[in-house]
């Protein structure tokens, strides 16, 4: 490395030092989204996760991307039937397993980390947080199917947001679990449901979470679906940012709310199919004709 080179290296090297990475704008919206998800009721406990996709140029002002803290082996998973090529090399600010949502804004570095996908595809890389010895969410594994899943969809796709909202849940006992039947249900409880997710909502039955099946049959149908329930569990959205992704989430969670709040009640109005049409074509979006009546 010639003179100039060095000096460079080390002006970048003290710029990156000078910059805290808890202020960047990508720990930040992780920590907002958590609280608000605990603020909401949607992350009890430990519940929840969320894995954001980030640039690595951004990533490489606040973090040496050489450093590598450690290695973190990818937990329970069947290597044969899983295959996470489309993802090496490529970052993401994850949530740990056994964090609590409520805890993650006052303390990021514990709570979070950045992590590269391994190029032996076996693990990731950890860059930064779980500063306690702590581990990606034990549903990782999954969050990586669905990204594959939804990149192939959106190359713009970022977030993979895993929680358990309340009334989306309580709907899950009381409503059949059927995609057709959910959706349309859903869509009648509030004008804008057809818009914000005119592709419906995916369901699977209830299937032991933290496993590579329920990671394969989640992004099967994120081929599909950009939110999918999981049974009596939670949710699983994907989106291009953490705003839509949580707004996509919350729009579903509000129309449950409405449903549980109505559902043993005589119901006298309704938003009728046809003004659904309405709705969906003037927004101009492409949504799922078979689910409407
Ligand atoms: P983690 O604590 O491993 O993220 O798991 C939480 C959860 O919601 C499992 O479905
Ligand atoms: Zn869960």
């Amino acid at each position: 490395m010639g003179f100039m080179d060095e000096i460079k290296k080390a002006g970048r090297e003290i710029k990156r030092a000078c910059k805290d990475i808890t202020a960047a704008p990508f720990v930040r919206e992780m920590c907002d989204n958590c609280a608000n998800m605990y603020r909401l009721g949607w992350d009890e406990r430990n519940g929840g996760n969320i894995s954001y996709m980030l640039d690595e140029k951004e990533v490489a002002e606040y973090l040496d991307l050489n450093k590598v803290i450690r290695t973190i082996p990818l937990m329970g998973v069947n290597a044969a039937a899983f295959d996470v090529t489309p993802l090496v090399g490529k970052i993401f600010i994850v949530t740990g397993t056994g964090k609590y949502f409520k805890n993650v804004k006052d303390d990021p570095e514990n709570n979070l980390g950045i992590v590269r996908v391994a190029q032996d595809k076996k693990g990731v890389e950890l860059l930064w947080g779980f500063a306690d010895g702590g581990r990606t969410t034990s549903e990782f594994p999954s969050h990586m199917m669905c990204h594959m899943a939804r990149l192939a969809q959106d190359p713009e796709n970022r977030v993979v947001m895993h929680c358990h909202p309340t009334h989306t849940l309580a709907m899950n006992y009381v409503h059949e679990l059927d995609e057709k039947k959910l959706t349309h249900t859903l869509w009648e409880m509030c004008t804008e449901c057809i818009v914000v997710f005119p592709d419906g909502v995916g369901i699977l039955p209830w299937m032991l979470c933290g496993t590579d099946e329920i990671g394969v049959a989640t992004a099967d149908k994120m081929r599909d679906f950009r939110i999918v329930v999981w049974a009596m569990h939670g949710v699983y959205g994907a989106g291009k940012t953490m705003d839509e992704t949580f707004g996509l989430i919350e729009t579903v969670e509000k129309a449950a709310q409405i449903y549980m709040l109505t559902c043993n009640r005589p119901r006298i109005n309704t938003i009728k199919d046809e003004d659904m049409v309405k709705l969906a074509e003037l927004f101009g979006v492409k949504y799922r004709k078979d689910f409407l009546n």
